[in-house]
This record gives C-alpha cells, structure tokens and sequence, in this order.
C-alpha cells in the first residue's frame, strides 16, 4: 500500500496561513482531493448482503486464491541482501558495495523510499482493515474459508516489502533508522480511516485502487533507482510493483464479480469511494516532530514524480476501463446510472482542475508556505517541497 500526492495533500487548509482570496481560490480546488476523516458510519452492507460473498466462496476458492503465490515460488527479502552467513569480510564486502550503489541516490529520492517503506511496515492496520469488512473477515484468526485465507495469505506476503525495504534502508547507512522507526510504530499506533465502514463492496473497492497506487508508486522508484545506477534497489522495487500488481487483479476481480451479481451496489460503492476520495493509507503518519509529515512527503512524491495527481487520474481510468464501467445498463437504477456517469467523468475532470491549478499558480507565483522542510528521515537535512 502506498502514499499520495501533493496536490492531494499539501493544500488541506492551514488555520494559521491567512489565505488572500486568490489563494484561497487555488486551495477550493485542491481541497476536493483533500485527504479527510470520514464520518463514523459503520455496518452499511445490508445483513442480506453477506449471502453475495457466500454465494461467492466457491469463485473464491477456484480463482482468487491462485493469485497468491505458493511460499516455495515467492521471493523473500535476503535474496536481494548481503548474505550475512558469508565470513565477515565478505558481508562487510557486500555491505559497502550496496552502499556504493545507494550513493548515487538523493536525500530526496531516500525521503521517498523511507515513506514508501513506512507505509509498508503499518501492515498489521491493513489487515485489521480487512478483518473489519463484514462478511469476508476471518472469524476466529485462522478460519478456512476462502476469503480468510486469502486476507492471511495476502497479509503474509505483503509482509515481505517493508521487511526488505526497512533492511536495505538500514544498511545504505542513509537514513535516520530511529527516526523512521518511530514513525513505523506512530503510523501504527495511529491506524487509518478509509471510509469502508466495514462494507467490502468499499473495502474492496479501496483495494482494487491502492494496490495499483503502490504498484505505479514502487514502479517509478525502480526507474528512478536505474537512473541513479543502483540496479539491485531497482530490482527490489519492481519485484514489490509486480506483487502490488497481482494483488490488484485479484481486488479488481472481486469488484467485477460485484458488478454482475449486484450490479447497482456495486456501482453505487465505487462512486461512494470516488467521491470520498481514495485516502492513502498512511495518512496519519507522524515522527513527533513535523505535524505536516504526510504532506510533505507525499509532495516530494509528487515533485519526484513517484505518484502524482496525474497518476491517481490514470488509476481511475483504468479501473473505469477494467470494470467496463461506461457500458453498464442492466440493473442500474437511476441512482446507479448517475454513479457511473460521475466516476466515468472523473479522470477528464481531475485532469482539467490540476492543470487550472497549475496554470493559475505558475501565473501568480503562489506559493504554499516553506519550500523547504527538514525530514528527520534523512538527520534533519532540507528537502525542497
Ligand atoms: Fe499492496
Ligand atoms: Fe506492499
């Protein structure tokens, strides 16, 4: 799972920024992404509801588990580090070479992959996430049915991205680990709020979109760590990209499945998510010193190129796409027909507000605060955002 973007997250109104009317224009189209903290609603999935994700456990079993891979053919994170069973000056050996490779990267580029990894590492509120969904939770915490053990399984997996992500950190001697630790166990003590309301159709939906925002997110971390020639870190973040990847389409199948047997509801929980906007899940990141961590980290993600506004675009319409969306009739009430007639409009729309609120800030040289901030992460250093 993965972070956002800057305009998604750095114009959220300051109370102690007076705003000139121009600015305060700039920031009303801004804040329509805004990251926010949903209204408590809890349980929405109608009780007879539970029967679609029974009547489904059989197409659970036959096609969705097998998108998980056996341990034996998975990768795990010491494939990709030094082999710390080597006599010590051959370890010491493949340690400095890593860190030859890492130096070639940017504090900025670190700033990045160190959120990347936190994001990661708050795994267990993800899974809690899952297990909050009505109908598809695991039960006792280690039931057989099949959309427990897809949720242990995936879980297990995912595992492996922050554990090689935090190790190949740690030994590029780069970054603040302390610091980065802290803000692990913050981000979990924090949780996150999705707006899902214990409703798989939202939860899946949510999924279906964050898998892909990690995939396109660890994708453009590999590229950019070619760029820089450390071809062992590319590997490492594609390897996570191809992962995130897999996940998708099994998420993405779940909603297709929806669409066909509850056609409306299912259209009517992907608005529902569109029009809260996907929140990133580690939202309510802190390191108990920069109250604004998730917005500056998520703005150099976006300067960086790592995943931007055009990005969250692009995820939507691929998924209107995947889900064939535009071509939805039967079954749609009206209610349903307005649902998919907002999301399928709202890449155009999202593509057309970003570049006003570009235009407009490259016309007036607005400018939201510092352009640069101090990231613990990386000792205190300045990166610009
Ligand atoms: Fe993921
Ligand atoms: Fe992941």
């Amino acid at each position: 799972m993965q972070a956002c973007n800057t305009f998604i997250s750095r114009h959220v109104a300051n109370p102690m920024v007076r705003i000139t009317p121009q600015k305060r224009q700039l920031r009303v189209a801004a804040v329509l992404v805004a990251p926010q903290i949903h209204r408590n609603v809890t349980h929405s999935l109608p009780p007879e509801k539970v029967e679609v994700f029974k009547s489904l456990e059989g197409w659970a079993k036959e096609s969705l588990l097998p998108l998980l891979k056996p341990v034996e053919d998975c990768w795990q994170p010491t494939d990709f580090l030094p082999d710390s069973s080597k006599p010590t000056d051959e370890f010491e050996e493949e340690v400095r070479a890593l860190r030859e490779r890492t130096a070639g990267l940017s504090d900025e580029y670190f700033v990045v992959l160190v959120g990347d990894m936190i994001t990661e590492e708050a795994l267990p509120t993800y899974q809690t996430m899952i297990n909050t969904l009505d109908g598809v939770r695991d039960e006792t915490g280690a039931s057989s049915s099949p959309w427990a053990v897809w949720t242990r399984t995936w879980t297990a997996e995912e595992n492996r991205h922050g554990d090689l992500l935090g190790k190949y950190l740690y030994l590029s001697g780069r970054v603040d680990m302390r610091m980065v630790e802290k803000t692990v166990q913050y981000l979990i003590g924090s949780g996150m709020d999705p707006g899902t309301e214990n409703n798989p159709y939202l939860g899946f939906v949510y999924t279906s979109f964050q898998e892909r925002a990690t995939a396109v997110s660890h994708g453009n971390t590999a590229k950019l760590a070619v760029e820089a020639g450390d071809l062992i870190l590319a590997r490492v973040c594609g390897k996570i990209a191809a992962d995130e990847k897999r996940h998708e389409r099994a998420y993405a199948a779940i909603i297709e499945q929806l669409l066909y047997l509850d056609t409306d509801s299912a259209m009517l929980a992907i608005a529902d998510m569109m029009r809260k906007k996907i929140t990133m899940p580690a939202h309510l990141m802190q390191d108990g010193k920069d109250p604004k961590l998730f917005e500056h980290y998520s703005s150099v993600a976006q300067r960086l190129g790592i995943y931007t506004v055009k990005d969250y675009a692009d995820i939507v319409e691929h998924l209107v796409k995947l889900w064939r969306l535009e071509h939805l009739q039967d079954g749609l009430s009206g209610e349903g027909r307005r649902a998919r007639d907002y999301v399928c409009g709202l890449p155009e729309r999202m593509r057309r507000m970003q570049e006003k609120f570009e235009d407009r800030a490259r016309k007036t040289g607005d400018s939201d605060g510092p352009n640069a901030v101090r990231f613990s992460w990386v000792f205190g250093r300045e990166i610009k955002v």
